[in-house]
């Protein structure tokens, strides 16, 4: 560590710059204004932001308002100056329509904000499930050097005597709703105490699956993804984090030195791992459009589907957050992936070394919540990637699937993998609430349930709405979960092995569009093939006779955002990024 001036800082062009002094005047007064002394601001200490995401707004990132104390004093005691400055809030349960809206929303704000500010480095204040993508997916664009902070997860949640995790207790919460186990005082119980203490979803949903991926990604300190929010290790990372982010400036440490393709193939296998969301693939084709990275969503099954999964956590597996930390957290899961050649150790981290030396020593200190490699949970836990006459690109859970879904729809022995059923289509999540419930819609426990109208474009943002639950009436006789299939996404807690993130999705025209109920469909998992069961001919007319119509109908848009981003944004199995905004890249070395 060097209190010395590194010559290339580029917030020197504000503060310290002979060439334009009447400019450099103006950028240094008003930082004085609420304390910082011209002495500091022209010393060359590095200036480091704090991207702070916590907010009242954000309950679950709400605690870097209190971390950031430490980060401060980490920074400082380092040789840097902090500047802490919000980010677009994003509280993935309190957003409406969808928080998907804001993934994108954020990541502009805090481009420019990275840019165009006097700013040598950043601590990025990672959380809740979209704030993670958006700060790094801003990080790689401006490339200037960050690290990223994990809030932490809540504590584990108990009720009875049991485990109650985020989310996926309100799925088993609402089959016990419908099928009239509870009353609506019970269950707003039930689900509540699931939610115990400051942090982000104690399961593995996105947030948990985002944080423990930006370590493996290596953009985090090791070991510190999982520490729940609360614990005091939590606020001693936070001091770490605001130390190294200095010395990164120092050695000029960027994303571009760390998200690799190696990294992101690191990313992959650690989410098959964990059981990780169904969001993670566009969160991680984002993020590697925008560094410059090319991961064709194929690579999700090339390097992932064959890998086990190792983590017991909710929706897939028993346990929670604080188990996950105590039983070693990400550095123990890559250290068994070390032992089975699956993780490019070479790839270089946030603290300067490589993640084999990071990890490569990592004990796992409670074999129930994390197994060996020798006894996972299941083998072969990572996503198939399918396509068909209905979409370009898909994916599926495959660790979630039920024994009793198995035995129902793939148990045939002459076709193990594949199984046909009648379609009954939703447009729209409104439509499936009205709906499901009426037998009038003709559900049978042959179905398959189709939700569009859900993607990018046709829900701005793409709303979590392909699981559906099946109605009350199949629940009661025994039918828990029948085939999902849609152009939306799916919460990372849910436990239902759906067909989703389906591209090009039914409002840009894609086969889903085209799709009516008492169309047979078939699934070939083996083959990973979606069908629809009907000749080419009589597609091609039914496309002719919608484009005729104007296309697949959606809702207008209710703000200027929802219009402006359905106006760019792509399609989720390439990231659902702002189409255009890939081309800027490493753009603060043109500054400074
Ligand atoms: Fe914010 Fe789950 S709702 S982390
Ligand atoms: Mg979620």
């Amino acid at each position: 560590m060097t209190d010395s001036p590194t010559p290339k800082l580029r917030s020197r062009a504000w503060f310290d710059n002979p060439a334009n002094i009447d400019m450099t005047a103006l950028y240094l007064e008003r930082y004085l204004n609420y304390g910082l002394s011209l002495d500091e601001l022209r010393s060359g200490k590095p200036i480091i932001g704090i991207a702070q995401t916590g907010s009242d707004l954000s309950p679950c990132n709400r605690h870097h308002l209190v971390l950031a104390e430490r980060v401060r004093e980490g920074i400082r005691e380092a040789g840097g100056i902090a500047i802490e400055f919000p980010v677009h809030p994003i509280q993935e349960t309190g957003k409406r329509p969808t928080a998907g809206l804001d993934r994108n929303l954020a990541y502009l704000g805090l481009v420019e904000a990275l840019y165009g500010y006097p700013l040598d480095g950043v601590v990025l204040t990672i959380g809740c499930d979209k704030t993670t993508p958006a700060c790094l997916m801003a990080a790689a664009t401006v490339n200037i050097p960050a690290i990223a902070l994990s809030v932490g997860p809540m504590l584990n949640g108990w009720h009875k005597g049991e485990r109650t995790g985020s989310g996926t207790i309100v799925w088993k919460a609402r089959q016990m709703l419908a099928a009239g186990e509870i009353d609506d005082a019970e269950f707003i119980r039930l689900v509540a105490s699931s939610a115990p203490s400051t942090g982000y979803c104690n399961t593995m949903g996105t947030a948990t699956t985002m944080n423990s991926l930006a370590e493996a990604l290596g953009m985090q300190l090791p070991g510190s993804a999982a520490i729940p929010a609360p614990y005091r290790d939590r606020q001693e990372i936070s001091y770490l984090t605001g130390k190294r982010i200095v010395e990164m400036v120092h050695e000029d440490l960027k994303p571009s030195d760390i998200l690799t393709h190696d990294a992101f193939k690191n990313a992959i296998v650690v989410n098959s791992a964990i059981g990780g969301s169904t969001n993670a693939p566009i969160h991680l084709a984002a993020i590697a459009r925008h560094i410059g990275v090319e991961l064709p969503i194929e690579e999700w099954q090339e390097f992932g589907h064959k890998v086990p999964l190792l983590v017991n956590l909710q929706p897939a597996g028993e346990y929670l957050g604080e188990d996950y930390y105590r039983a070693g957290g990400v550095p123990a899961v890559v250290s068994e992936l070390i032992r089975h050649g699956l993780i490019a150790e070479d790839a270089i981290t946030a603290n300067g070394r490589s993640i084999g030396d990071n990890c490569r020593d990592a004990r796992i200190e409670d074999e129930k919540v994390i197994r060996p490699f020798e006894q996972p949970l299941k083998e072969e836990a990572g996503f198939l990637v399918l396509k068909g006459n209905l979409f370009d690109a898909a994916i599926m859970k495959t660790s979630v699937i039920s024994e009793e879904f198995r035995a129902r729809y793939l148990s045939n022995p002459n076709s193990p993998d594949a199984f046909e059923g009648p379609a009954v289509v939703f447009d729209g999540p409104e439509d499936y609430h009205h709906r499901i419930d009426d037998p009038a819609t003709g559900i049978t426990p042959e179905t398959m349930l189709f939700m569009r109208g859900a993607g990018p474009v046709g829900y701005p943002g793409a709303a979590e709405v392909v699981n559906m639950r099946p109605p009350a009436y199949l629940i009661t006789e025994g039918v828990h979960s029948l085939p999902c299939i849609g152009d939306g996404r799916q919460s990372g807690t849910s436990g239902s092995p759906s067909i989703l993130n389906a591209s090009p999705e039914a409002a840009a025209m894609g086969g889903l569009a085209l799709l009516e109920t008492g169309d047979r469909v078939r699934i070939d998992l083996r083959a990973g093939r979606v069908d629809v069961l009907i000749p080419e001919a009589e597609l091609a007319e039914r496309r002719r006779a919608l484009e005729a119509k104007g296309g697949y109908p959606y809702p207008a848009s209710q703000t200027p955002w929802q219009e402006i981003q359905r106006s760019v944004v792509g399609q989720m199995s390439t990231g659902m990024i702002l189409e255009g905004s890939e081309k800027y890249q490493r753009i603060a070395q043109t500054k400074g």
